[in-house]
């Protein structure tokens, strides 16, 4: 305990021993545990470098738009290579050689939602929770491809224990158990304005998940990474967990990745105004990166071509394509090089006295790192354009934009389109929204193809539009 008592005090951190001696030691092993996992050389750098400075994003002066890989091709040539890639992208499902990883480990705080946000009722019949929907498309590209996926499931310690619970009380929702695999990211000790660690209780630190960067080195750490080596796994099919239109495993998007030899890969969605809530995706210095959207300046965000259209069109949702052996080498002797992002934060502590202090304004900084920056340090990455209509409806707000309304609208709307276009007759309102609420369940369609064969096999020509639901399963 002295030689602990001496290392704080070396960096000025010994204040969060200052309840030990009144606690029994089985309450203060939490709290020394807590403290034996951290660098305390690193932990200065850090609080000099992003709490008592606040960095500032530095923008490279020779910032332009990425390219991408458009949704149409262009050329006969992109299109025989977009043909390919398809067919490469089956290959490798059958060959069992794509994994998928959700990251869930965030509060959805936004939300307000007291609960793993996995585990919201997002569809617009059957209520279907966020994780069931994604189930039920992995267990049909498991049959599909006639070849079961593993799904990586990444929490943090806030909702490690009740996301499994709701896994199992739901029978992992048809999925062979042995093929899901929970894993729980690392976090980071919350830090006040002085650059002291706080404390969550008398016998623990206050400590934050740190970041879907996290992903990476839980995928080591936890032994998935090998895992996926004895499995044959040689990409990940990554997304996140609030978006349940994305198609957990893209042929054509795994199939590019492949041909293209890329580390990494990401589906971008043009943006719909300059300040859209999405990364942008730029390049400097021939390294792709992705610029979060706080942090793209205003006269970038605005700027526009001679035709009118945004100049840094490309946005983020979050989808991408991580080759295994990629992230085996970023985190090859347990640490990730990836640069931390400050956000300050109202995080509760407990004071001198022990009393419990819920801040009404931020007192302090928890630091975060995001995977997307992995972007510069990969050889290789390409961008591939996807259509938002088919791919995106995050689910972050109650109500407005990017909220539960918006993707049960959408997800409506993609069915109905789906539906249309092999050949099935949907009322529309005259609005031209759909006028009865359309859910298909996964288990049956993940794509226009299993909608063709589905349809064609229920002899399904038109909707009954004398009904306020339709739920084809
Ligand atoms: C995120 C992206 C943004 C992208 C947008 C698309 C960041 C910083 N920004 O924005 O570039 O355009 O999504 O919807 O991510 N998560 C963890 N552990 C953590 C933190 C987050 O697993 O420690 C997971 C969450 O569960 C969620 C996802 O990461 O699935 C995104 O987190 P969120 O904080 O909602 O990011 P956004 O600001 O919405």
């Amino acid at each position: 305990m002295q030689s602990l008592y001496d290392l704080l005090k070396k960096h000025h951190q010994e204040q969060v021993l200052r309840f030990v001696d009144k606690l029994n030691p089985g309450k203060s092993s939490e709290l020394l545990h807590q403290l034996e996992q951290l660098d305390f050389d690193e932990l200065d750098q850090l609080i000099d470098e992003y709490v008592k400075h606040s960095p500032e994003m530095k923008i490279p002066a020779d910032l332009e738009p990425a390219p991408f890989f458009p949704l149409k091709p262009e050329t006969a040539g992109r299109e025989e290579l977009y043909l390919q890639a398809a067919a490469r992208g089956r290959e490798l499902l059958q060959d069992g050689r794509v994994a998928v990883l959700t990251v869930a480990g965030g509060q959805g705080t936004r939300l307000g939602f007291d609960a793993p946000k996995g585990t919201y009722p997002i569809t617009p019949v059957k209520r279907k929770s966020l994780f069931q929907y994604f189930a039920e498309s992995v267990l049909r590209a498991g049959t599909k491809y006639d070849r079961e996926l593993t799904w990586y499931i990444m929490t943090s310690k806030l909702n490690n224990e009740e996301t499994q619970e709701f896994f199992e009380k739901n029978r992992y929702f048809g999925l062979n158990p042995e093929n899901m695999i929970f894993f729980t990211q690392g976090t980071m000790p919350a830090i006040d304005y002085d650059g002291k660690l706080l404390l969550a209780d008398r016998n623990s630190l206050a400590l934050a998940p740190d970041g879907h960067g996290g992903t990476l080195l839980a995928l080591r750490r936890s032994g998935c990474l090998d895992r996926m080596k004895s499995d044959g796994v040689k990409y990940i099919s990554y997304f996140q967990v609030d978006n349940p239109l994305v198609s957990v495993v893209n042929p054509l998007f795994i199939g590019l990745h492949d041909l293209e030899e890329s580390d990494m890969s990401a589906l971008m969605l043009a943006k719909t105004e300059p300040f859209e809530k999405l990364g942008n995706f730029c390049i400097s210095n021939n390294k792709l990166m992705i610029i979060e959207y706080s942090d793209l300046p205003e006269h970038l965000a605005r700027a526009r071509n001679a035709d009118g259209s945004l100049k840094f069109i490309a946005g983020s949702p979050a989808i991408h394509i991580l080759s295994r052996e990629f992230v085996s080498e970023l985190t090859r002797e347990g640490r990730l090089k990836l640069p931390w992002h400050r956000a300050d934060k109202k995080i509760n502590f407990i004071n001198d006295r022990g009393e419990l202090v819920i801040p009404a304004e931020p007192n302090g900084v928890k630091l975060e790192s995001f995977i997307f920056d992995a972007l510069q340090l990969a050889d290789k990455t390409l961008v591939l354009e996807a259509d938002r209509a088919e791919q995106f409806a995050p689910v972050k707000n109650q109500t407005g934009i990017d909220s539960v309304e918006s993707c049960r609208e959408m997800l409506i709307e993609r069915n109905a389109r789906r539906l249309e276009r092999v050949g099935v007759k949907v009322p529309r309102a005259p609005d031209g929204k759909p006028a009865v609420k359309i859910e298909i369940s996964p288990l049956a369609v993940i794509d226009d193809e299993d909608a063709r064969s589905y349809c064609q096999a229920k002899n399904i020509c038109e909707l009954d539009s004398s009904v306020d639901n339709v739920y084809l399963t």
